[in-house]
């Protein structure tokens, strides 16, 4: 689906990112990985293989985004997509609160508007697509979180309005929206338990469990490609029907009552 076709992949070092890649891999595509984290993001290169470059960028510093489209752009003459995946979750205490919101949404909101700013040119000559990451946790509110939900939520309507400024040059702009995935942040939070986390995940998720990075990363591509040519604008729930549920868990709210009288 993209041989011959150039595809950048920001926060490409960790599970997700690393994942997302695979997938593009797969579909013959040229990846070009960037991440602040420049041995993981070396590591996840040597681990993709011939396809995969890592080149070093922090998404919160404008010459470094310049010099990483410049130089992704130099390996084969084009850029056929953009995944922005890089993100900063925040939400911890800290004693300067201001410099988290901000840290926070430069790195988000800011850093995913300036990628997509920086390889517009490239993709109108390349007729090429944006895909942004977006979370359920953009549309509720959830215990102990801040910054992260915000920024979510800006980066669903950077997508809207993305999407209406780039269509006149013949480029998409789309969001996948994943549910509870295996990464590195489920990793760390259970030690590794993937057991615990799909226990935990099958009361929020109509599909009973978390999802792996390749089945979102299967969403991205297809968001990517021009099988998606008339999808822009859109904020695709790849979440196992997580949004779907609102308020409600998959056991019955009635048959509590019940119990319970
Ligand atoms: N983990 C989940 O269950 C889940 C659910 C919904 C959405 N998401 C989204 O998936 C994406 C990946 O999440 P994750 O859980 O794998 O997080 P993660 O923290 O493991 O990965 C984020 C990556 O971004 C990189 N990064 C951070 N700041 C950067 C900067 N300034 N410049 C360049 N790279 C930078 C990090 O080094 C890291 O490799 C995020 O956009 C997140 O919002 C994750």
């Amino acid at each position: 689906m993209f041989e011959g076709k150039t595809v950048l992949i920001t926060g490409a070092a960790t599970i997700i990112g690393t994942e997302v890649a695979r997938v593009f891999a797969n579909y013959s595509a040229d990846i070009v990985l960037g991440d602040i984290d420049e041995d993981g993001g070396r590591r996840a290169a040597a681990e993709l293989g011939d396809r995969a470059v890592f080149i070093p960028l922090d998404i919160r510093n404008d010459e470094s985004i310049e010099k990483f489209i410049a130089h992704a752009a130099g390996t084969t003459g084009r850029i056929d997509a953009v995944v922005n995946i890089a993100c900063l979750y925040g939400d911890d205490e800290t004693t300067d609160v201001r410099a988290q919101w901000l840290d926070v949404l430069n790195t988000n909101i800011v850093g995913t508007a300036l990628m997509c700013h920086g390889a517009r040119a490239y993709l109108k000559e390349s007729g090429g697509a944006i895909v942004n990451f977006t979370s359920p946790s953009g549309h509720v509110a959830q215990h102990g979180r801040l910054q992260y939900p915000v920024s979510k939520s800006g980066i669903a309507q950077l997508t809207r309005s993305l999407a209406l400024a780039y269509a006149a040059d013949g480029v998409r702009v789309n969001s996948v929206s994943p549910g509870w995935t295996w990464s590195r942040v489920m990793h760390d939070i259970t030690g590794g338990d993937r057991a615990r986390t799909d226990a935990v995940a099958a009361g929020f998720h109509m599909l009973g469990r978390a999802a792996d990075a390749g089945e979102i990363g299967e969403v991205v591509a297809f968001l990517a490609s021009p099988k998606a040519s008339f999808v822009t604008g859109a904020e695709w729930a790849a979440d196992g029907g997580y949004t779907a549920l609102g308020p409600e868990q998959t056991t019955s709210a009635i048959a509590q009552l019940l119990q319970q009288s």
